[in-house]
């Protein structure tokens, strides 16, 4: 069995991204779980609350449940031709304290896609996770990419994905993606 943690980057009601995480969870191949994570209930970072406190409980709870995982799939909104700025926080809580840093992140297979109603598909987020990633040095997956724009026409009401192409390229690049994963551990 192979597990990937995906973190959908949106608490929207209504989010394109969170529903292609979800997409993601019901296409993946026997073998293979996609695991649904999200941010709510991450607290904006503050030094002073990890000094009086320590790392919130839902931040320990998702690290571990990195830790454990074979890969991680970001799914991940644009903002601003960048990063979205409440992922960001959440990686950047996930990443406390720094000598968790190894076993959370290092190594770890990473693959990112991400959702928009415009057209770039989220194309410029996507690029500028890479020195995030970098830096908590995790293994980036690049063989397939999920570019999805116009994402209002991709889901139906109930935010289900029907576009029969996107669907089957979601479902080679989870494959794909899992199958290296996979082999990263036992390699
Ligand atoms: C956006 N949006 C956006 N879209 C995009 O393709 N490129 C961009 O640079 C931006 N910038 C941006 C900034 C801010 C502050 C917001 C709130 C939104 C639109 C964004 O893609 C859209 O709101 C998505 O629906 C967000 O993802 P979820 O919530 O549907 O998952």
């Amino acid at each position: 069995m192979t597990t990937i943690i995906g973190i959908a980057g949106s608490t929207r009601q209504r989010s394109y991204n969170r529903a292609l995480l979800r997409a993601a969870a019901r296409l993946a191949p026997e073998g293979v779980t996609v695991e649904e994570h999200g941010i709510a209930g991450i607290p904006l970072y503050d030094g002073d609350l990890e000094e009086e406190s320590g790392v919130p409980p839902a931040v320990n709870a998702l690290k571990d449940r990195i830790a454990a995982g074979d890969g991680l799939l970001l799914v991940s909104p644009e903002y601003n031709n960048s990063v979205p700025g409440p992922l960001k926080n959440a990686v950047d809580w996930l990443s406390r304290p720094p000598a968790d840093i190894r076993r959370v992140f290092r190594g770890k297979p990473v693959v990112v896609i991400g959702a928009t109603p415009g057209s770039g598909g989220t194309r410029l987020a996507q690029t500028a996770w890479l020195p995030v990633l970098r830096t908590l040095g995790m293994r980036p997956w690049f063989d397939q990419a999920l570019y999805l724009g116009g994402a209002q026409a991709a889901f139906d009401a109930d935010l289900e994905l029907v576009d029969p192409d996107l669907r089957d390229r979601l479902a080679r690049l989870i494959a794909g993606f899992a199958a290296w994963a996979g082999q990263q551990r036992s390699g």
